[in-house]
């Protein structure tokens, strides 16, 4: 992980100091990826290009906000492990907590987006607009997504009506909800939807529009915190012919939970079933998924949860419902029935 290093690429109160104040965290990803032909938009090096040559290729952002860049991390979303979560979690609160910020962005790769879009969604303790981007295709090539999805993302954190709505991803103009979205294709600029739900709006041109709100509680309205540790929980897909060895290979391991990425409604295998029902009774959580990759899992409905002790992820995707059991688990709440309330509520 780098160093973190603040600049101000805007600083003092000569340059326009009427505009929000907004701190831009970079991560790395394909954001900050570089090729060595600007034809090229696979097999670059992703995360290697810093904060504020980042910010340099967005030169519309001085007509929105003042800008104060760090760099927290520079890998590849692929990478990431749950302490730079803890890491970054801690670095926006302190931010959020100061009077001359208005906002927060945060660059991210594009393969784990989802992830710590909800984790932040559930741990920050801000009313202030988090903005998660990303990029699909590397700084250096043709048409490069990074810049025009960075000056949304911005411009949504300086919008006053973006805040109290918890953590978004803005992305290709639409802005999404953290709960929500998910990257539904390898290659396509227009990589991340809302499934069912759809995206809460649009952020163009310097126009940030909501089409609709956020019901769920998120932010200081969750008992969750990143700072509690992060208990093993590992996703196990059901699928034609599976064995049990990957559910025995966990309980050997310790783990704390399992989340079954069920196919259909989270229906299971049977052979793997046995083995979760099992699980269960040696005290591991088990939350029933879909590997569908949209839609919800009825509880009871694919498989007898009440019976079986499961607990249903209603509509988390089996990665997302990992954030929320790893975090459950870490703020205590083992009980079946509690873990089910957070999975219905969260
Ligand atoms: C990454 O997730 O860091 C690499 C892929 C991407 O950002 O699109």
């Amino acid at each position: 992980m780098a160093a973190m290093n603040t600049t101000f690429l805007s600083p003092g109160s000569t340059s326009a100091p009427q505009l929000p104040r907004i701190a831009v965290l970079a991560t790395g990803g394909t954001i900050a990826g570089t090729a060595s032909d600007a034809a090229q938009t696979a097999g670059y090096q992703a995360g290697v290009v810093g904060v504020e040559q980042l910010m340099a290729a967005v030169p519309a952002v001085s007509g929105v906000a003042r800008i104060e860049a760090e760099q927290i991390a520079s890998i590849d979303s692929k990478d990431l492990d749950p302490r730079l979560w803890t890491v970054l979690s801690q670095r926006i609160e302190a931010l959020a907590a100061r009077d001359d910020i208005n906002g927060i962005v945060v660059t991210h790769g594009t393969d784990t987006l989802e992830e710590t879009a909800y984790l932040l969604h559930l741990v920050v303790k801000t009313s202030k607009p988090v903005v998660l981007t990303a990029a699909m295709r590397p700084a250096s090539a043709l048409s490069a997504d990074g810049p025009m999805n960075l000056l949304g993302a911005v411009t949504l954190a300086a919008t006053r009506a973006a805040w109290g709505q918890g953590v978004f991803v803005a992305f290709n103009n639409r802005i999404h909800s953290a709960r929500d979205v998910v990257k539904t294709s390898t290659y396509a600029v227009d990589a991340f939807q809302s499934p069912e739900v759809g995206a809460l709006g649009w952020v163009q041109d310097g126009r940030v529009e909501f089409q609709r709100g956020v019901v769920r509680p998120h932010t200081g309205a969750t008992p969750f915190s990143a700072a509690l540790g992060w208990p093993a929980v590992e996703i196990i897909p059901s699928y034609a012919g599976v064995s049990r060895i990957a559910v025995d290979a966990a309980i050997a391991a310790g783990v704390r939970g399992i989340v079954v990425a069920g196919t259909g409604n989270g229906s299971i295998h049977g052979t793997l079933q046995v083995a979760l029902a099992e699980a269960v009774q040696r005290g591991i959580s088990v939350v029933r998924a879909s590997r569908v990759g949209s839609g919800h899992v009825i509880r009871n409905g694919a498989a007898p949860d009440d019976a079986l002790g499961f607990v249903s992820a209603g509509t988390l995707n089996p990665y997302k419902a990992r954030v929320l059991l790893m975090l459950a688990l870490a703020a205590g709440i083992n009980d079946r029935t509690l873990l089910q309330a957070a999975f219905d509520t969260y």
